[in-house]
């Protein structure tokens, strides 16, 4: 076994994913991409791309596009510093097991439970013909999650409830046919969990917001430029408090942002911004912003470009997750009387 492997098997295992539906925002970097490079080196950490996923919504789909924007988030990990030599990132669709084990949960799950979750509550809301796939999206989450005795997930906070309905699936595994599933538990962080709209902050920032109105998110390649003019922009309010408990959700919003970029503590942020306006805080919002993404893009152009470089990582990660989901899926299998 070499050195790297056996320093893998032996940590904790980390599993998350994001959806390959356009480009990262600020808030899948805080609460996702950020928590995974920070924690890298104390997890055996896999990351996925969820492109089975991205087709629950077939309209946000186009067959032409999808593979370059799994190629898109791929180089987005690799920038935001997945190393790696430390962490297997691989393709959802590229791995059999996951499309089997969710089909073999889906058999062990109360239709009740899923139709509870929030997220299919309002997404279901928004379609003209609500597909079974979008019912059934946390049950591939869960065998996604299940697949690799995973430990720890980390996720924003939009998907604890899909880490929590994992667990349920897994005990229902486990008491129907025996103890076959381990539990995993969700790690979301305290502050930035949730980021909110800049145009609009009683609404989560996501990448389907953005795609129809322009001053909703920053995304992770937007220029500086950009930057500086969206936020701007973002809604605050008339009553010019800069205070974490006591500002409006704009504000408070902006304030967030700083803290999980700049590092700093809120007291210290809050005695910086004593007595300035709105204009001063946005002005140092963008410019953290600014300071901490402008490295990132550089590198995910580059790496962006280095089609060969991607195609070997996406290939040993595949390799790798082929392997491990395999020895899950024959346990499970067996468990249920399945050949
Ligand atoms: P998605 O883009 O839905 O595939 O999400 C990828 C990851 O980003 C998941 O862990 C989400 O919970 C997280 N995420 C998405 N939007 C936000 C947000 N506005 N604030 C914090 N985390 C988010
Ligand atoms: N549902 C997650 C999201 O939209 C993406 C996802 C799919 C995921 N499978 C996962 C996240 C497994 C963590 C673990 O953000």
């Amino acid at each position: 076994m070499n050195k790297q492997k056996k320093q893998q098997d032996e940590k904790p295992r980390v599993f998350s994913g994001v959806q390959p539906t356009g480009i990262l925002h600020i808030g899948n970097y805080i609460g996702a991409l950020k928590v995974w490079v920070e924690n890298q080196d104390l997890y055996d950490n896999i990351f996925c791309i969820v492109d089975l996923h991205a087709i629950t919504i077939p309209e946000a789909i186009n067959p032409k596009d999808l593979k370059q924007q799994v190629r898109e988030v791929a180089a987005m990990y690799l920038a935001c510093g997945i190393d790696p030599k430390k962490s297997t990132i691989f393709v959802q669709s590229e791995v059999p097991s996951h499309s089997e084990l969710a089909w073999i949960l889906n058999c062990v799950t109360p239709i009740s439970w899923l139709e509870k979750m929030t997220q299919y509550k309002s997404k279901s809301g928004k379609q003209k013909t609500v597909n079974a796939g979008l019912l059934n999206y946390p049950v591939l989450m869960a065998a996604d999650i299940l697949l690799y005795e995973t430990d720890i997930v980390p996720v924003g906070e939009d998907q604890k409830q899909h880490v929590e309905l994992s667990r349920d699936i897994a005990r229902r595994f486990n008491s129907l046919f025996g103890t076959t599933l381990k539990i995993p538990k969700s790690m979301i962080r305290k502050s930035g969990a949730r980021i909110m709209g800049l145009d609009n902050p009683l609404q989560k920032m996501s990448k389907s917001a953005a795609i129809k109105k322009n001053d909703h998110a920053i995304m992770l390649t937007d220029s500086p430029e950009i930057i500086r003019k969206k936020i701007s922009k973002a809604v605050t309010d008339a009553n010019g408090e800069i205070s974490f408990r006591k500002a409006s959700p704009g504000v408070k919003n902006l304030l967030t942002i700083h803290e999980t970029f700049s590092g700093k503590p809120t007291l210290e942020i809050e005695e910086y911004f004593k007595g300035k306006g709105y204009g001063f805080l946005k002005k140092e919002v963008a410019e953290v912003v600014i300071n901490e993404i402008r490295p990132i893009q550089e590198k995910y152009f580059q790496i962006l470009n280095d089609k060969p470089y991607l195609e070997k990582v996406l290939e040993q990660g595949k390799s790798r997750a082929l392997g491990l989901s395999n020895i899950v899926l024959r346990n499970v299998k067996n468990q249920i009387g399945l050949s």
